[in-house]
């Protein structure tokens, strides 16, 4: 039988309370499918582990995570530990260091899932956002100069290479080719004269390749503003990783709210462990009180099922979340139910053991 190995990145806030709602989802599916079995190893890495080590994950880390079929995170970062050191010591350095160049978050609302737009059906909102996920505006190259006096400098320098670019972008039209879907490349050319006109020059270059795949381009103000005013307008989106980022939470706000937006790094060559989860944060607002929506972290294991070849369970965790929304009896205070974080896991087996 096939065993994937699991690695476990709880982390922060309430990491560990989504995290714990994915992982008996996931046990019980391996329990009930019966041809595949999952093994978790938990890691305890982190900001308290930082707070008594000095360290957010362990020297090796990255050696200790090599071989696992996948890895499952849940969120970093806490007051007490610098934003920059906690992500750039783990979740940045994993995303890094495997190569997860593909960042792919789904933007859909689903059915029963609360939209504040209005005039919108939920078939308006329905993208796969592919975000750059390795280097751009997060490549963190720069420097301090003159610290500490009143000529002091900040530089941040986006790093945009050929092959950074075309293989993101390659990646979404073949997305959007095998979907048969439109492709919309979401730059800023007319303001970043070196890295965007780099990256629409590509989009374009890559795009003669596929000249079945119908193609769109957006600056990112204008696009920011259509996917609130005109989601319909999307379906395959390609964007660098910064603006990938603030889209995502936009993508988000439209479709249902933090509690129920995911998202998968993928290397997609396989040479390293690709890593699933809900693209929030450790929420250090609702930390602890058994209030958050582990929602996300359940269809971030919708989106390893895929990964591990069973689409087919990939599907019926969406649908089993669907249901919970539209039956409205179990679900969190964000979603505007009076349930726990620890109520959800046993209602979406509930849903996917029924007939
Ligand atoms: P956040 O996503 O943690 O929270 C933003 C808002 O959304 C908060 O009001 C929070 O309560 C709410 N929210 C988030 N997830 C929710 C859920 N599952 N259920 C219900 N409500 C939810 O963003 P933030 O406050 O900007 O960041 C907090 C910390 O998390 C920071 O240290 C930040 O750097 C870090 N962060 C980590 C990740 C990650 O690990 N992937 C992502 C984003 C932010
Ligand atoms: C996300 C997060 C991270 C990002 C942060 C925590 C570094 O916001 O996954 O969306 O910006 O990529
Ligand atoms: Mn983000």
């Amino acid at each position: 039988m096939k065993i994937f190995r699991i690695a476990v990145i709880a982390g922060d806030g309430i990491g560990p309370e989504v995290i714990a709602e994915g992982k008996r989802v996931l046990q019980a599916i391996a329990a009930i499918d019966g041809s595949f079995a999952v093994e978790f190893t938990d890691f305890p890495w982190g900001c308290e582990y930082y707070l008594k080590t000095g360290r957010m994950m362990d020297e090796d880390g990255l050696e200790k995570l090599k071989s696992f079929d996948a890895i499952y995170l849940g969120a970093v970062g806490y007051p007490g530990v610098p934003d920059n050191v906690s992500l750039g010591d783990l979740l940045l350095k994993i995303r890094r260091g495997f190569d997860e160049y593909i960042n792919l978050r789904p933007v859909k609302l689903l059915a029963g899932a609360p939209c504040p737009l209005k005039d919108v059906n939920r078939e308006d909102i329905d993208m796969m956002v592919v975000r750059e996920n390795s280097e751009g505006e997060y490549a963190n190259v720069g420097a301090r100069l003159y610290p500490g006096t009143p000529q002091e400098v900040a530089l941040q320098t986006g790093v945009f290479s050929r092959k950074g670019c075309e293989r993101v972008i390659r990646y979404a039209y073949e997305l959007a080719r095998k979907e048969d879907r439109t492709l919309t490349s979401i730059s800023k050319g007319n303001a970043l004269g070196f890295s965007m006109v780099f990256w629409d020059e590509i989009f374009a270059e890559v795009g003669q390749e596929y000249p079945d795949v119908k193609t769109q381009k957006f600056l990112v103000d204008a696009a920011s503003m259509f996917f609130v005013k005109d989601p319909k307008r999307f379906q395959v989106v390609v964007t660098s990783n910064l603006f990938g980022d603030i889209l995502t939470d936009l993508g988000a706000a439209i479709a249902g709210g933090m509690g129920l937006a995911a998202g998968a790094n993928l290397n997609p060559e396989r040479k390293f462990p690709s890593m699933f989860e809900p693209i929030h944060g450790s929420a250090p607002d609702i930390a602890g009180k058994g209030l958050a929506n582990p929602l996300a972290s359940i269809w971030s294991v919708s989106q390893m099922l895929d990964f591990f070849g069973q689409p087919e369970w990939g599907a019926k965790v969406i649908a089993a979340i669907e249901t919970l929304l539209v039956e409205k009896k179990t679900l969190t205070p964000d979603l505007g139910g009076l349930a726990k974080t620890k109520d959800i896991a046993p209602a979406i087996l509930e849903i996917l053991k029924r007939k």
